[in-house]
């Protein structure tokens, strides 16, 4: 069926600059790491997008190895964009990213020229455009010289095949130097895309004091901690995958955490995953929460927690004190 976009698309999103740049991102915006890419979920993935973009989420998140094979979820979303969103280009910001292992040889990850720029004309023909409105290098390469990685990002974007440039999972000293390298080549970077969220906090030291600083945005991943900050796990973990879960981080001590959680986001009158989106939001820091969705209610309850981003201070003392314990 074909789509027409809802006119009511931007009434209840809200939007915030990144950094000190012309750009503004819906403050949740889509992942797209996981569920999409598998053809079995074409129709699911394109009813996602649809409803994303009715519900006024102009970003979609990508990278070059989301979906297995790697790749395939580049070609699904480049798909559904051709097919549905064809018409309303200049309404997204669809970005990529490139560094880890994407093909064989010594050229197919990490950081260099090479790499980088392979990878993003391979990015763009599997999603059927141009130019990508942002395009990151996906981690820090300790072998290849700064200069060359960001000369890299330098030369993408002059080229006009990214917009604009960011960098993800950097440590704080790696960003400052990132930064500076690209502002003396002309190309300034946007946006820092690192994890954040109530159980994972490094970002407060030091790294986000560089970035206001510098007036780069932030657009955060896993706020919900691979789902241990959503009502998935409040009742305990399930035995048949309990140790699997405990490795990726979702711990009985953690559950018991988001269970007291949980209670304060009841008062608040929002679910535990949209209050843990709504506190990484808090105070105006963080641009973007990057979240994912199997399912377009997953979708929905994440995009609905724009309806209540304020905690009262004494909300944040008691989750402090929760997180602190
Ligand atoms: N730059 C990087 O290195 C990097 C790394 C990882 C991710 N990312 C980006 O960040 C995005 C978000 O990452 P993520 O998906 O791993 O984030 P996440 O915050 O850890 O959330 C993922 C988990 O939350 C669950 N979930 C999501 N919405 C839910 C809801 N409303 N109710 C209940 N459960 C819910 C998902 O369950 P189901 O699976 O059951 O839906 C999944 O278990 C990715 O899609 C990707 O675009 C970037």
């Amino acid at each position: 069926m074909s789509y027409t976009a809802s006119p009511a698309r931007y009434q209840g999103m809200k939007y915030r600059r990144l950094g000190k740049s012309g750009l503004k991102l819906p403050v949740v915006s889509l992942g797209t790491w996981q569920h999409f890419g598998n053809t079995d979920m074409f129709a699911t993935n394109r009813a996602i997008v649809r409803r994303a973009f009715d519900l006024g989420v102009t970003h979609i998140d990508l990278a070059n190895n989301y979906g297995t094979p790697a790749g395939s979820t580049e070609e699904v979303i480049g798909k559904i964009l051709r097919d549905d969103l064809q018409s309303y280009r200049d309404e997204l910001i669809i970005t990529t990213k490139a560094g880890y292992d994407m093909w064989e040889g010594p050229y197919g990850e990490w950081g260099s020229k090479k790499y980088l720029v392979a990878s993003l004309n391979a990015s763009l023909k599997r999603l059927g455009m141009d130019y990508v409105d942002i395009f990151y290098t996906h981690r820090f390469d300790p072998e290849t010289p700064l200069e060359e990685t960001m000369g890299a990002l330098d030369l993408i974007h002059r080229q006009g095949k990214a917009l604009y440039v960011g960098i993800s999972n950097y440590n704080a000293e790696q960003t400052a130097e990132a930064l500076s390298i690209l502002k003396k080549l002309g190309t300034p970077c946007v946006v820092h895309q690192p994890s954040y969220s109530m159980f994972n906090r490094w970002i407060e030291d030091g790294l986000q004091t560089i970035l206001e600083k510098e007036g780069v945005g932030t657009c955060v991943f896993q706020p919900l901690q691979r789902g241990v900050l959503t009502d998935a796990f409040l009742k305990g973990l399930p035995p048949e995958s309990a140790d699997s879960l405990r490795s990726i981080g979702i711990t009985e001590d953690r559950i018991a955490k988001a269970n007291l959680l949980n209670v304060i986001a009841k008062e608040r009158g929002q679910t535990l995953s949209q209050m843990a989106l709504a506190w990484c939001l808090r105070g105006g820091r963080v641009t973007s929460v990057l979240a994912g969705a199997k399912i377009v209610e997953h979708l929905e309850l994440n995009v609905a927690a724009v309806n209540n981003l304020e905690f009262e201070q004494g909300e944040l003392d008691k989750i402090e004190a929760i997180l602190k314990a």
